[in-house]
């Protein structure tokens, strides 16, 4: 099959720009401001994770970002009853379901979506019926992949900390093992996002992965727009996503 460089969305997640302000506390630096630069670069889509103990993103900034922003935002959120009713009254363009606490997750890092079933697909219809696209953020692996299915995701994240982690040859069975599951996601009818830990050096071959159409990443950009910039970095991984998905045909 053959992708074009436009089918690979960038979403950037700006929870660190949050995590800053709140080492002052204050306003500055402001999230919803950095989701304007990076949307300026390039991205084409916003993610931020309101986490239970509102240790970065807080309520008003998430009312804020669906208020301001011209793309699509992805809010992440634990399969919990709290959460849920925020993402109705917010009405995101999709959620993506995290894991927040370390009995949700399965034994490599993704959501356990096969022994939290029945909480997670209560939360993925009530998000359904209000339109909002439900995601599940998944190991690479075939059960998991499966289960998202049967309880109507529509689309899987899947997990790329183990790859961004690994070294040699044990990087490339990590993405080895993410194209697989890129290709059984697509054939189960999942739209495939993937993200966590990628930056500049690790990014290309997971771009490259023909049925990954989104790529969300946050903290390495986040800390490199202290070095470039926040709006070069955007377009800096922009660039390397393009040019990884067209075989390297687009030049700086
Ligand atoms: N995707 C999901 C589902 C995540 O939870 C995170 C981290 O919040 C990311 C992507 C981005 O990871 P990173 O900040 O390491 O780029």
């Amino acid at each position: 099959m053959t992708v074009s460089a436009e089918t690979l969305r960038l979403g950037v997640n700006i929870d660190h720009v949050a995590t800053v302000r709140n080492a002052r506390g204050g306003v500055h630096p402001d999230p919803v401001d950095a989701a304007m630069m990076a949307i300026e670069a390039g991205a084409d889509g916003i993610t931020a994770h309101l986490r239970e103990d509102r240790r970065h993103i807080r309520d008003d900034d998430i009312a804020r970002l669906k208020a301001t922003i011209t793309r699509p935002l992805n809010f992440e959120m634990a399969a919990t009853e709290e959460m849920l009713k925020i993402a109705l009254e917010h009405a995101p363009n999709a959620a993506c379901i995290v894991p927040e606490r370390r009995e949700e997750v399965t034994t490599e890092g993704g959501l356990d979506v096969i022994t939290h079933r029945p909480r997670i697909e209560m939360i993925a219809t009530a998000l359904r019926a209000k339109g909002i696209r439900v995601s599940l953020f998944v190991e690479a692996d075939q059960a998991q992949l499966e289960a998202s299915a049967a309880i109507g995701a529509d689309i899987i994240e899947l997990h790329t900390g183990r790859y961004c982690h690994a070294e040699g040859s044990e990087r490339a069975s990590e993405l080895a093992r993410l194209a697989r599951g890129a290709g059984i996601a697509a054939d189960l009818g999942l739209e495939c996002h993937a993200g966590h830990g990628l930056g500049f050096d690790t990014v290309a071959p997971v771009a490259a992965i023909p049925q990954v159409v989104e790529l969300n990443i946050g903290h390495f950009l986040i800390g490199e727009a202290i070095m470039l910039g926040l709006g070069p970095a955007c377009r800096k991984m922009r660039l390397l996503m393009d040019q990884a998905r067209s075989g390297g045909q687009i030049s700086a």
